[in-house]
């Protein structure tokens, strides 16, 4: 991370309203290689996960959850092969997600034999439907299941090295469920599980079905950040699903409501409708001015990772990702970038400030060349600006206004987005070959 060059400084808005954003990045745990992984079609295989892993790591990812290495035996040898081969680098630690029942801890543990540093991530589903239909357990059955388990898990870390363990404690479905009842079961765990200053635990709350809005996931995370107990030694970290379609906005305003940490995925794969898209929040983090701590900037990069590793492919609209989200070809739009680019290259800005383009496409990787595109909606600036930049001919004010209608009506006629050089060749035998 600390290798490449920082993202371009944005320039702040002055709303004359109280600002109440986002500060600082979170801490950022990827959860592609367990919950993107365990919603493919054809999971990865090991040669995937591993490439995968390394990918990760090079974005700048501290905490990655591996898998669920009791569910299966490629998810068990890819944890067993990141240890044994020493894969993982110092300062990052891995995660594994794991039920509570005693032979899938044993495994999980076994799995982890050596690890330098590793999260445990214990999970039971709390929610109304769940207990009455799925499991038949009563609440205070939930509870004792939830205790117990953190219970055991904390013995067998004893047994493979306590100092090497941090555990996260998950109430699945939690929106489904009484908040109170979920702050219950959430500090009946932490008092087995002791936090401490050197022992922090990690409470995620994790949005399974998105069953709420946004505002009101932030209000049950403001609640439980209020009511839990030994609060300055537990890191609160939130797990969005995006089946409203509102994940990141769950996340953002879930963060601002007292979380630390924040689990997702690149570009939101994941179960259903996918988990929260860190590629998304982080850069909606550097347009609000705050550096989001990950590297993403080659975003073709990540993009050809991600295609080759789930087999899906990202929307050309996709969010700061897509091939179509830095390009306009309407006029008005090409006219007003044209000119912000003008001001900062006039003004010599070291700070990004052009409008209808919230971040410098150069900080992800991208070159200027798509962003003015032109067709038939286009208008004389972005004509005008593609000969400049390609072919350096800067055309007078009258001429610009000559030329831009002849262009509409040739790629109106034609039906079709016409190419730098098709512009050129117009240029040329309207003006010189005559
Ligand atoms: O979405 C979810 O609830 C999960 C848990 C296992 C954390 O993935
Ligand atoms: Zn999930």
């Amino acid at each position: 991370y600390q290798k490449y060059k920082p993202y371009k400084k944005i320039k702040k808005v002055n709303r004359k309203w109280p600002d109440n954003e986002i500060t600082k990045a979170p801490i950022w745990c990827s959860v592609d290689l367990r919950d993107g992984n365990q919603a493919l079609e054809t999971p990865m295989n090991l040669e995937q996960k591993i490439n995968f892993f390394n990918y990760l790591v090079k974005l700048g990812f501290k905490e990655i959850e591996v898998g669920f290495p009791a569910a299966s035996d490629t998810e068990y040898t890819f944890t067993r092969t990141l240890i044994d081969n020493h894969m993982i680098p110092k300062d990052v630690t891995i995660q594994v997600l794991t039920q509570l029942r005693t032979h899938i801890l044993d495994r999980t543990f076994a799995s982890l034999e050596g690890v330098h540093k590793a999260i445990v991530h214990l999970y039971n589903s709390v929610s109304t439907i769940q207990r009455d239909v799925v499991f038949r357990k009563s609440k205070e059955e939930i509870k004792a299941l939830a205790v117990d388990g953190a219970r055991q898990a904390k013995k067998l870390a004893k047994k493979y090295g306590e100092e090497r363990f941090i555990f996260e404690y998950s109430p699945e479905s939690f929106p489904g469920a009484e908040v109170d009842y979920v702050v219950e079961v959430c500090n009946a765990v932490l008092d087995e599980l002791k936090p401490a200053s050197e022992n922090k635990v990690i409470i995620n709350l994790p949005n399974t079905v998105e069953l709420c809005t946004a505002n009101v996931f932030a209000d049950l995370v403001e609640y439980i950040c209020e009511n839990l107990k030994y609060r300055e030694n537990v890191i609160v970290s939130l797990h969005s699903h995006n089946d409203r379609g509102t994940g990141i906005a769950a996340s953002e305003l879930g963060l601002m409501a007292g979380a630390d940490r924040i689990e997702g995925t690149l570009f939101g794969n994941g179960e259903r409708t996918g988990n929260m898209d860190i590629v998304n929040f982080a850069l909606n983090l550097l347009t609000q001015g705050v550096d989001p701590k990950l590297n993403f900037s080659d975003m073709d990069e990540m993009i050809k990772v991600y295609e080759e590793s789930t087999k899906m492919s990202i929307h050309p609209r996709h969010p700061y990702a897509g091939k179509l989200v830095f390009t306009a070809f309407s006029g008005s739009h090409q006219d007003a970038i044209n000119k912000g680019m003008a001001h900062m290259e006039k003004e010599n800005l070291d700070y990004w400030d052009v409008p209808y383009l919230p971040i410098d496409p150069k900080d992800v990787g991208r070159n200027y060349d798509a962003i003015i595109r032109i067709n038939s909606q286009s208008g004389k600036g972005g004509v005008s600006y593609i000969l400049k930049t390609h072919y350096d001919l800067h055309l007078p004010k009258a001429m610009q206004q000559d030329f831009g209608p002849i262009i509409t009506q040739i790629s109106d006629q034609a039906s079709k987005e016409l190419t730098p050089k098709e512009i050129y060749e117009a240029f040329i035998s309207e003006y010189v070959n005559i």
